[in-house]
C-alpha cells in the first residue's frame, strides 16, 4: 500500500461541483474496447467515485453526428446521413446503458439544442470579430462537383509519406494536416485529382491564444497534466500556432449563421466540443438545474476525458475557443489516455479489428464487470497496451473469481452456516484484527489517491489488495479450525471479516457497478440507517454492526472456460481472413483484346525432362522440354526459386510459338508459363488433370 499527500494545486481546488465530459463518439460505428479503454471506463469510475464523494456530478456525453467520415459512410451504404446517425446513435446509447457506463446525459449533436447552441456560440464569437474571413484555394472535385475537406480526400503524407493519409490528419504518423498539404491529393468520391477553387471561410487565429495557452498549459498545468498530454501540447505550441478554418463546404453539418455562409457549415471539431455545452443545457432544462452553474462558475472542476488522438482539439482549439467566447471556464485536467490494440494489432473499425461492446454483451450476458476489470488493468494510461483474450481469462479466472469472488463466499457461506446470516458480536479483539480493522480504514484514501491522479490501474490494483487482505486474514485466522474450538475467537473473526467485505462493496462500486450492487444486496446495505458512504468507510470502525442480517450469496463471478475464448480468438480470425481477402494486392485487368489476339498464342502442355543452372547466372536454369511436338531447349528465370533436379519431370504450360531468342548466348524457344501462390512463391501453370499427353493444346 503506498500513501500519497496530495499536491498544493489539486488541494487548492477542491469543489464541489465537477463536470466530467466524455469524448462524443462518432455515430459512423459502434463503440469498441480500445473507446472503452481509453475513454468511457476511466471516465466513469471517476464520475461514479465522485458522486461517491458526495460532489455534485455532471457526467456528460452524446453522439458527434457530423463530419465527412458519415456522409462517406452514408454514400458507402446508399442512405441518408441521417439513418446512418439514426442507426449508431442507438446502438451505441444502447450498448453504454447495458454496459453500466453512468452518464447523466447521453444528447447527440443532431438534437435541436445543440445546432442553437453552437450557432449562438459561432455568432457571438463572429460579432466579436474573433475570426477571419478568408478567400483561399481549396481542393475542388470537377467531377461530384464539390469541394474536398477532411476525409473526403486523400493522399501522400508531406511528414511521414504515408500514401493514404487524409486531408484533415495523417493515421501513420498522427501529424495534423490540410487538404492542401497533401502530396498527389485524390477524391476519395471520385478518384480524380483535384483542382484549385478559390472558397471563403472563417479561421480561428490561433495565434492570437498563443501566449495565453504557453502560460496556461506549459506553466500553470506543467505538474498535475499527464506528461503524455503535456508533451504533445508543448511540441504544437513550439510548432507555432496559425489560424484554422472552422467552417466547411458541406452540406450534412451546422450552417453557418452569419450572412454570405450560404451552403457552409461549421467544422465538426468546432462544434463537437460545443456538443459537451448543449448536453448541459438538455440535462439541466430536465432535472431542473441551472446549466451555466457547471460551465461558468470558477469554483466547477472541468474535465475532460478523451483518446490521444483528441489532445490538440480539447487542449488547444477548446480552449482557445472558450477562452474568446469570453464566459466560460477551463478545463482544470485532460487526462488523455493513449490506445489500446488488441492481440496485437492497432485496433480498426474499417478492418472489423475490434471487440465491440455490443457483442461482447450479448456473448458475454452480465459480465460487465469482467470487461470493465480486464480494460482497467490494462489500461493504457501511460504508453499504448495490448488486449488479448488470454489476459481477460486470466483477469477473470485468478484474479475476479480467485480472489474477491472467493472472499466474498467464504464470508457469506461462513456467516449463514455458523450464525444463519446474522452478523456475530466480537469479543475483543487481537493485535491481527486491530491491525486488519486499521488497514482497511486505510483503504478509501489510497484508492481516492490514485484516483485524483487518474491513475485508475494503480487504483483498481489496491482495491484487490483489499480483498487480499480478507482472504490473508481468513486463512491466517481459520474460523473453520476455530469453530471447532474457540467459538468467541470464530465471531470476532467473522465479524471482521464481514466489514471487510462490506468495505469491499461500497469500495468496488466505481471499478465494479454491477458487483457492488449484487454485493450489498447480499449484506443487506438497504437495511442500514443510514447507507455506507466512501468516507464511512474510513471514518466507521463499524460498518455492518452485530445482528444485522445479510442475505442468501449469489456468484459474483463465475469462470470464463476456454471455449468462450476460442470463439472470440476465431471471430477475429475470421476479420483477419476476410481482409486479407480484402487487401490482396490483384494486377488489374489488361486492356480487352479480340478472339484473334488471343488465338495467335500457342500454348501446349510439356513435361520438363532435363534442367542445370546456367553457369555464371544467378536467375537462369536451361530446361530441356518436351512439348508435344519436339524437345526444345527453354531458358528460364526461375533459378532461384527452383533447384534445376526438383522440377525434373514436372508437367508445365509452354508458349511454344514465342519468337526464339537467345540469353547468354543459348537460344530460347519458348516460355514456361509461371504464377505466384498466396506466400508470393513462384509456381508452374500446370494442367492439374492427369492423363493430358505432351502437345495438348490449351485453347
Ligand atoms: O474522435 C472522436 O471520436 C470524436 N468524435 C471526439 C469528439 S470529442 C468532442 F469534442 F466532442
Ligand atoms: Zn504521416
Amino acid at each position: 500500500m503506498c500513501t500519497f499527500v496530495l499536491s498544493k494545486k489539486i488541494m487548492d481546488k477542491n469543489p464541489n461541483r465537477y463536470t466530467i465530459t466524455a469524448a462524443l463518439p462518432y455515430t459512423n460505428g459502434p463503440v469498441h474496447i480500445g473507446h472503452l479503454a481509453g475513454v468511457y471506463v476511466p471516465a466513469d469510475i471517476y464520475a461514479r467515485y465522485q458522486r461517491l464523494q458526495n460532489k455534485d456530478v455532471a457526467f456528460i456525453c452524446g453522439s458527434d453526428e457530423h463530419g465527412v467520415a458519415i456522409t462517406l459512410k452514408a454514400k458507402k451504404e446508399g442512405i441518408t446521413p441521417q439513418e446512418v446517425v439514426d442507426k449508431y446513435h442507438s446502438i451505441i446509447k444502447k450498448s453504454f446503458e447495458d454496459f453500466g457506463i453512468s452518464f447523466d446525459n447521453y444528447s447527440r449533436t443532431s438534437a435541436e439544442i445543440h445546432h442553437k447552441t453552437a450557432s449562438e456560440f459561432f455568432k457571438k464569437m463572429h460579432d466579436a470579430g474573433q475570426f477571419i474571413e478568408e478567400v483561399t484555394e481549396q481542393l475542388f472535385d470537377e467531377e461530384t462537383n464539390q469541394f474536398l475537406a477532411d476525409r473526403f480526400v486523400v493522399g501522400t503524407c508531406p511528414k511521414c509519406g504515408h500514401e493514404e493519409a487524409y486531408g484533415d490528419q495523417c493515421e501513420n504518423c498522427g501529424t495534423s494536416l490540410n487538404a492542401t498539404d497533401l502530396i498527389n491529393p485524390r477524391s476519395v468520391i471520385s478518384g480524380k485529382k483535384p483542382v484549385l477553387k478559390e472558397t471563403k471561410h472563417w479561421f480561428l487565429p490561433l495565434d492570437r491564444y498563443e501566449d495565453f495557452l504557453r502560460e496556461w498549459i506549459l506553466v500553470d498545468h506543467k505538474k498535475d497534466w499527464k506528461t503524455n498530454v503535456v508533451g504533445q501540447c508543448k511540441s504544437w505550441l513550439d510548432d507555432g500556432l496559425r489560424p484554422r478554418a472552422v467552417t466547411r463546404d458541406l452540406d450534412w453539418g451546422i450552417p453557418v449563421p452569419v450572412e454570405g455562409a450560404e451552403g457552409k457549415v461549421l467544422y465538426v471539431w468546432f462544434d463537437a466540443p460545443i456538443g459537451y455545452i448543449s448536453s448541459t443545457k438538455e440535462w439541466a432544462e430536465r432535472e431542473s438545474k441551472k446549466w451555466e452553474d457547471y460551465w461558468k462558475d470558477e469554483n466547477t472542476k472541468l474535465l475532460h476525458f478523451i483518446g490521444k488522438d483528441n489532445i490538440v482539439f480539447h487542449c488547444i482549439i477548446f480552449p482557445a475557443m472558450l477562452k474568446a467566447e469570453g464566459s466560460y471556464i477551463l478545463p482544470d485536467n485532460v487526462p488523455a489516455n493513449e490506445f489500446l490494440n488488441l492481440e496485437g494489432n492497432k485496433i480498426s473499425t474499417s478492418k472489423n479489428w475490434a471487440v465491440w461492446l455490443h457483442e461482447y454483451l450479448e456473448d458475454f450476458p452480465d459480465q460487465q464487470d469482467v470487461l470493465r476489470y480486464a480494460l482497467t488493468a490494462n489500461a493504457p494510461e501511460t504508453k499504448d497496451n495490448d488486449f488479448t483474450w488470454a489476459d481477460f481469462q486470466a483477469r477473470n479466472n485468478s484474479e475476479l473469481v480467485a480472489i474477491f469472488g472467493n472472499f466474498i463466499n467464504r464470508v457469506m457461506v461462513l456467516t449463514d452456516k455458523y450464525y444463519e446470516g446474522i452478523v456475530p458480536k466480537p469479543a475483543t479483539f487481537s493485535e491481527i484484527d486491530e491491525q486488519v480493522l486499521s488497514e482497511l480504514n486505510a483503504y478509501p484514501a489510497v484508492i481516492a489517491s490514485s484516483l485524483e491522479r487518474y491513475r485508475f490501474r494503480e487504483a483498481q490494483a489496491e482495491l484487490m489488495n483489499v480483498a487480499r487482505l480478507g482472504n490473508k486474514y481468513l486463512a491466517d485466522e481459520e474460523p473453520w479450525k476455530t469453530i471447532k474450538t474457540d467459538e468467541e475467537r470464530t465471531k470476532t473473526v467473522m465479524y471482521v471479516a464481514l466489514q471487510i467485505a462490506s468495505a469491499l462493496a461500497v469500495l468496488c462500486e466505481p471499478f465494479l457497478p454491477f458487483t457492488s450492487e449484487k454485493l450489498k444486496q447480499m449484506l443487506g446495505h438497504a437495511e442500514l440507517s443510514e447507507p455506507l458512504s466512501w468516507n464511512g468507510v474510513s471514518s466507521k470502525s463499524e460498518l455492518l454492526k452485530p445482528d444485522h442480517k445479510i442475505n442468501k450469496a449469489e456468484l459474483l463471478f463465475s469462470k470464463i472456460e476456454d471455449e468462450q475464448i476460442q470463439k472470440q480468438l476465431d471471430k477475429l480470425q475470421t476479420s483477419k481472413k476476410m481482409n486479407e481477402i480484402a487487401n490482396k494486392k490483384v494486377t488489374p485487368q489488361k486492356e480487352t483484346i479480340q478472339y484473334d489476339d488471343f488465338a495467335k498464342l500457342d500454348m501446349r502442355v510439356g513435361t520438363i525432362i532435363e534442367a542445370e543452372k546456367m553457369p555464371k547466372a544467378d536467375k537462369l536454369l536451361v530446361l530441356k522440354v518436351d512439348t508435344g511436338i519436339d524437345v526444345r531447349t527453354i531458358v528460364s528465370g526461375i533459378a532461384e526459386s527452383f533447384k534445376a533436379e526438383e522440377i525434373i519431370g514436372k508437367k508445365v504450360t509452354v508458349l511454344v510459338n514465342l519468337a526464339p531468342r537467345a540469353l547468354r548466348g543459348v537460344e530460347s524457344q519458348g516460355m514456361i508459363l509461371m504464377t505466384e501462390n498466396a506466400e508470393g512463391k513462384l509456381v508452374f501453370v500446370n494442367p492439374g488433370e492427369e492423363g493430358i499427353d505432351n502437345g495438348a493444346t490449351i485453347n
